[in-house]
């Protein structure tokens, strides 16, 4: 495929939806198409199971119903919004992909690897970033930047459960080449200038 896949992960509250904002208007800058989308979401039906899945309604939700819920967003958002993107050669950057789900579901929620592979192959066409960017801010920093009431099914979650995530995307970091971990604790405009510093050694055509 001609186009790009990057991928921004994090824990709550990191400060990577602006930051993959602030990379797309780099890129357009430049004279790139780019293609900025977010998971769990993108197309009407994934924004619909993304609904499901952040609704404090549905506390009773399972573990494996949870997976299998970012993997349906996440095959439907692949499928009809990620290729047709990188088959027009553009830039797609993701706010989340499946290492998430490895993360969450995965390292806290204590699903078992070997069907998360299984499920997300499945789910993404097997379509992998080139690059990911971490950011990575301690727990209490992150969660300290949401409004309590305003937080979601999963933001609700324990900050040992978050602090397993943190770990999660750590070790994640350590284990594939693709990823640039970024501290995400300075101010937006260092931490944005760094991403685009790090992304340029990478050589982006
Ligand atoms: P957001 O807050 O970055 O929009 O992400 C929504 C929530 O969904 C966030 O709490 C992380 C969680 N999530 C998973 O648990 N697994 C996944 O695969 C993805 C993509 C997100």
């Amino acid at each position: 495929m001609k186009g790009k896949l990057i991928t921004f992960e994090g824990i709550e509250g990191c400060g990577k939806s602006t930051q993959a904002r602030l990379l797309a208007e780099y890129f357009e800058r430049r004279g790139k198409e780019v293609f900025l989308t977010r998971e769990p979401g993108g197309p009407q039906i994934s924004e619909k199971i993304r609904e499901i899945l952040l609704s404090n309604e549905n506390e009773e939700m399972l573990a494996r119903t949870e997976v299998l819920l970012y993997a349906a967003s996440r095959s439907q958002h692949t499928g009809e919004w990620i290729m047709p993107a990188m088959k027009d050669g553009k830039i797609v950057i993701s706010d989340r992909y499946y290492d998430s789900t490895l993360a969450y579901q995965g390292a806290a929620r204590k699903i078992d690897r070997k069907v998360i592979d299984s499920i997300t192959r499945f789910a993404t066409f097997d379509i992998k970033p080139e690059i990911t960017i971490l950011i990575d801010i301690p727990v209490e920093t992150g969660l300290s930047r949401i409004k309590r009431k305003d937080a979601d099914r999963l933001e609700r979650e324990s900050i040992d459960f978050h602090r397993k995530v943190r770990r999660a995307f750590l070790e994640l970091a350590k284990e594939e080449e693709r990823y640039i971990v970024i501290d995400g604790t300075r101010s937006i405009d260092a931490i944005n200038k760094e991403i685009i510093l790090r992304i340029e050694e990478r050589i982006i055509p």
